[in-house]
């Protein structure tokens, strides 16, 4: 194709502001929102993105009137190509300096100059007018999100309108927190088995999934298609280590790796007090907890209160009731604590004292097994099997999440002070996250430290969530890479594009999406913002991931067909 047929339009007016003006030379329908597009002006090569398209007449009249039944059909067609055309907005995003043409005497000036390639920049400028606008190609895609031959480059979906392959870089990605949105049903699941398998496949991170649906270990059931889904287990054997919540579990009646029970000396009173909205706690909770571990120490208080009893009392001496030696009431008494708050407090806790997982004396332990697995650059899928309810979900995650900032942190510090062994990075997936992220939960989990700060420490969070607008948004101003689905709440699709630049263009690009298996990549981790098309999750991507099994004849074999 020469660059005449190739060009979909030029330059007409707009500006940074305001966003460019193209006059569309070919017909309107076949350009769509969303549309990747390059605009030439040497020695700049600008890129964009179509955020409108408009209809517009020289003259009023041309455009009211059906001309083609008034006049013959060739004249009304004449008249329309003077009259009638239609106009695109083109978000601009990124300019890279291309240089004087290679065959022209100032290119090896130039070059001696530019001795690096260069780096597509932020636009600061504006090509001219009558710039000629085409559609971006394979190299224009490769050339801003990198090309699927290099290593750690992934694909992660296509253009809408030529099917051009788009990647995310692994090693990028996991430098920083991101996160998968999109309304129920859009393909978050889908898509993040994707991204797992890739980040697994290509090492750029262990990774752990608190999976509180049991989707991502063993093979599922899709539950609109009825069609098996494949686990990651079931692709990377051994270096997926598939645990389950509680002795005993078995989840889609196969056997995990190894169960997690959390033994009751390891709960502290900051992981209660995580807890306070979902146990109702009152505010005198923490006075209570204090003196509980002042008391019996910050091994002993939860099993030491867990053997008192509410209201339990014997008669004195004198023939009245008074609270019993082993009741809340009694201790509340010599601990100087009011007794209703002690009381009340020992009443919501019960619903932590019935976890079957959280045991006095658990026979291993999974958390340090957990956290071994993770160091040794396995991956871990925790199902919480049959405990999916919001409490076991809260605590399990907070609990363990701590172990491994404490631990991390620590090796950092190893690696960076004593030169010890760096550490491996470390991808945390929690899905429904605004659970865990949410404004008021925020300042007492450990996940808001790490997608605040925990990039130094080597672990970065991997948030899937429907609701966006309910995570606090001093974490989602911290993603790096976000990728979204459709979205039609105006505040959910307000907190994805936090922070980022032509967001009134890029709001109405996330209300239409398509309902399903599209999404736009946008935040800082990727060059620029792209709809596309997700890529699809079946044995043709397990196929192009790991390689085509090769029919190929073994030499034995093929010595033996021949007769030898
Ligand atoms: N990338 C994909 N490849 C194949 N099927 C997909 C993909 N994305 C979505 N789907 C289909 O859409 C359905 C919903 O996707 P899912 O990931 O479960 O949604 P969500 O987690 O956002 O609620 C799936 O059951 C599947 O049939
Ligand atoms: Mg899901």
């Amino acid at each position: 194709m020469d660059n005449v047929t190739k060009n979909i339009g030029y330059i007409v007016g707009g500006g940074l502001k305001e966003n460019l003006r193209v006059r569309l030379t070919i017909p309107s329908q076949q350009v769509q929102e969303g549309a990747f597009v390059v605009i030439e002006s040497d020695p700049w090569q600008f890129y964009g993105l179509v955020t409108d398209l408009q209809l517009g007449s020289t003259d009023p009249r041309f455009a009211d009137e059906q001309s083609e039944s008034r006049l013959p059909l060739e004249m009304a067609h004449l008249l329309h190509g003077q009259t009638l055309y239609t106009t695109l907005e083109v978000l601009p995003a990124l300019m890279l300096d291309r240089g004087p043409d290679p065959s022209s005497p100032d290119y090896a000036l130039w070059r001696e100059q530019h001795p690096e390639d260069p780096h597509p920049l932020p636009v600061k400028t504006i090509p001219p007018h009558h710039a000629p606008v085409r559609l971006a190609e394979a190299g224009d895609i490769a050339e801003i999100f990198g090309s699927s031959e290099q290593k750690g480059n992934f694909i992660i979906g296509y253009t809408r309108e030529q099917g051009l392959p788009v990647c995310v870089n692994l090693d990028t990605f996991v430098q920083r927190s991101a996160g998968v949105f999109g309304a129920t049903g859009t393909g978050k699941s889908f898509l993040t088995r994707i991204l797992l398998a890739g980040l697994i496949h290509h090492n750029a991170a262990s990774v752990l999934v608190f999976d509180m649906h049991n989707e991502y270990g063993f093979d599922d059931t899709s539950s609109d298609t009825h069609t098996p889904v494949t686990g990651l287990k079931t692709k990377f054997g051994t270096h997926v280590r598939v645990v389950a919540l509680g002795a005993g579990s078995l989840i889609r009646g196969l056997a995990p790796d190894f169960t997690l029970e959390i033994d009751e000396d390891d709960i502290m009173p900051a992981d209660v007090e995580m807890l306070s909205r979902e146990l109702n706690l009152k505010e005198t909770t923490p006075t209570t907890l204090d003196a509980l571990v002042s008391e019996f120490g910050s091994a002993g208080w939860f099993k030491a209160f867990r053997e008192m009893k509410v209201g339990s009392v014997i008669e004195s001496e004198e023939g009245k009731k008074i609270p019993a030696p082993d009741s809340v009431a009694a201790w509340a008494n010599s601990a100087g604590v009011n007794i209703m708050a002690a009381e009340g407090l020992r009443g919501k806790m019960q619903r932590l004292y019935n976890l079957e997982y959280v045991r006095e004396n658990p026979a291993g332990n999974g958390i340090e097994e957990i956290i071994k697995a993770l160091e040794a650059g396995q991956h871990v899928i925790l199902s919480f099997y049959q405990h999916e309810t919001d409490l076991d979900y809260l605590l399990v995650s907070n609990l363990l999440t701590s172990c491994i900032r404490e631990k991390w942190e620590k090796r950092t510090n190893d690696f960076r002070s004593k030169g010890e062994a760096e550490p491996h990075p470390l991808v945390i997936v929690v899905e429904e996250a605004h659970k865990l992220l949410n404004r008021e939960m925020a300042g007492q989990t450990a996940f808001s430290t790490i997608a605040r700060e925990m990039r130094k420490y080597y672990v970065t969070l991997l948030i899937v969530d429907q609701r966006p607008s309910q995570i606090y948004d001093e974490v989602m101003s911290q993603l790096g890479t976000r990728i979204s689905g459709w979205l039609g709440d105006e505040d959910d699709i307000h907190s994805v594009l936090s922070g980022l630049a032509g967001r009134d263009a890029l709001r109405g690009m996330l209300a239409r999406l398509q309902p399903k298996e599209e999404v736009l990549l946008l935040g800082w981790g990727v060059p620029m913002p792209l709809p596309v098309r997700s890529r699809r999750y079946d044995s043709t991507f397990w196929d192009e991931l790991l390689g085509r099994k090769k029919d190929r004849m073994t030499t034995e074999q093929a010595l033996k067909d021949l007769g030898f």
